[in-house]
């Protein structure tokens, strides 16, 4: 699968991992319009493709993951404009933690702004060393527009992403490992890391890992409880189910089938 976009590269692998790279390099992969347009298209093509069963996010070069939303195109904004513009984006972003096929950001250089709330929408993080995340949004007098002040705080809680909003400092690769902010730091090679955490999730049963997803981005406790409850369920009726549980009884690997 690999379709004609303009700011967006999609490459998928035989083993249905789908890459999606933000490729605008002169401008540091920073989202104008278009950007968010074909993501929100890319996304949909992901998530309708049933030969898809991962998703690595990440940006063209080695400087900059995405150095965030385009400074250019926020200047000529008022009110009305400015909050559609937020709401189109936090409802791109929407769309990728929507995903329940696992989505992990390869962060390769840069994250700011609108790039860290990118990766933020990811499922899980995986930064390269030269990874640096901030959020100057405030220095330009701005807040944080796609979703960045709700998922910080989920992620690194509220404390610490006041911090980085208020203060718009930027954190490293080790700072954000220690703070939660990523997942693993690639030693070596990014798409190599972010390729074996997807392996590593793709031995589970894919049924089991799309309900663990959803179970976990269900807000609110008791929503949440009545949604576990309700997606454990449907699994004791799955095939994959009955295979990862004999397996271990049998002491073998499980061969599962999504089904
Ligand atoms: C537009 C950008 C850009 C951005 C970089 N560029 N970031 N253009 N929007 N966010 C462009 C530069 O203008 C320059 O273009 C080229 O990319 C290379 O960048 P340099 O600044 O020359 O590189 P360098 O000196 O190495 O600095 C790298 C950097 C810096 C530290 C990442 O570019 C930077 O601070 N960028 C802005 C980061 C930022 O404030 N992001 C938050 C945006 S607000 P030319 O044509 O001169 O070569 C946001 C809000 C989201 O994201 C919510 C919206 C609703």
């Amino acid at each position: 699968m690999s379709q004609p976009y303009e700011t967006i590269i999609l490459d998928t692998d035989d083993q249905g991992i789908a890459t999606v790279t933000i490729n605008r390099p002169k401008k540091l992969n920073a989202l104008n319009t278009q950007v968010l347009e074909e993501l929100s298209d890319v996304f949909t093509t992901i998530q309708n493709d049933e030969s898809v069963l991962a998703v690595i996010v990440t940006g063209t070069g080695d400087k900059a993951f995405v150095a965030g939303a385009d400074i250019k195109e926020l200047r000529a904004l008022d009110s009305p404009s400015g909050k559609e513009k937020s709401r189109k984006g936090q409802q791109v972003f929407q769309q990728l933690e929507d995903l329940r096929k696992p989505v992990v950001a390869a962060v390769n250089g840069y994250a700011l702004g609108g790039g860290a709330e990118l990766a933020m929408a990811c499922h899980l993080r995986v930064a390269g060393t030269n990874a640096v995340f901030g959020l100057p949004e405030v220095g330009l007098g701005l807040i944080p527009g796609y979703g960045g002040t709700q998922r910080l705080r989920h992620i690194i809680g509220q404390a610490r992403a006041l911090e980085l909003i208020l203060t718009t400092k930027q954190i490293k690769a080790e700072k954000a490992y220690q703070w939660g902010l990523v997942n693993r730091i690639a030693e070596e090679d990014l798409e190599e890391a972010a390729r074996s955490l997807i392996h590593k999730i793709l031995e589970n049963g894919p049924i089991a890992v799309r309900y663990a997803i959803e179970a976990v981005y269900q807000s609110g406790k008791e929503a949440g409880f009545e949604k576990e409850a309700e997606l454990f369920g449907s699994l004791c009726e799955t095939e994959d189910f009955v295979e990862g549980t004999s397996a271990f009884l049998e002491k073998r690997k499980p061969d599962f089938k999504g089904k």
